[in-house]
């Protein structure tokens, strides 16, 4: 009897370890995919979001690219709602440009380079204009010396309009 306790109370401490290791893993997996900084993950779906604006960067980085948005970004930019309002996730696909091989003037989406994220939680980034910021290479967040740049430049330049570049594309 006080043998099959002890049986007992080993295996139910040691049940108890492996919940505690797995949940240490998720913790892990999950701060591994979140950007510096501010802790933003690439949103699940994003690559069937509605399109707000195509772009197309020269030199030296020659890429393509599309914003699109989420619906509580879509039924801002619809309305014109200015700041975005908490929930706005907004992200920029990118691709090298590359040259149709089917058509000469034609620019067509070679390899995927970025995918970058902005998500507006007024509370959470109040020191970044309410929004987070996340780059992500082949899924892997940049590091911080990347990150300590994005704030800078949208303050710099896209104030007036929300820290956002990007305006809806008739
Ligand atoms: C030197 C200026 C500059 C820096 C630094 C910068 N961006 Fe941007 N960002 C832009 C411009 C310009 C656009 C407009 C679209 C385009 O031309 O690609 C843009 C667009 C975006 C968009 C789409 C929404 C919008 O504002 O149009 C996201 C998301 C984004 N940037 C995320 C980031 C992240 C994340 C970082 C930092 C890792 C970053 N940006 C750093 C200039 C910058």
């Amino acid at each position: 009897m006080r043998r099959n306790l002890a049986i007992g109370a080993v295996i139910a401490v040691s049940i108890a370890l492996a919940i505690g290791c797995v949940e240490i893993d998720s913790v892990r997996a999950q701060n591994a995919e979140a950007s510096p900084i501010y802790g933003v993950t690439i949103p699940v779906g994003y690559r069937s979001w509605e399109l707000i604006g195509p772009a197309l960067e020269g030199d030296p980085l020659n890429e393509l690219r599309a914003v699109v948005g989420n619906t509580v970004a879509m039924d801002a930019y619809r309305k014109s709602t200015l700041p975005f309002p908490d929930g706005t996730v907004l992200v920029k696909l990118a691709w090298k440009q590359t040259q149709s091989t089917e058509f000469e003037p034609a620019s067509v989406p070679g390899a995927a380079t970025t995918v970058q994220v902005m998500v507006k939680d007024s509370k959470k980034y109040a020191s970044s204009g309410g929004w987070g910021f996340g780059r992500f290479i082949n899924g892997k967040p940049a590091d911080v010396a990347q990150h300590e740049t994005c704030f800078a430049c949208h303050e710099a330049r896209v104030q007036q309009h929300d820290f956002v570049f990007t305006r809806y594309a008739p």
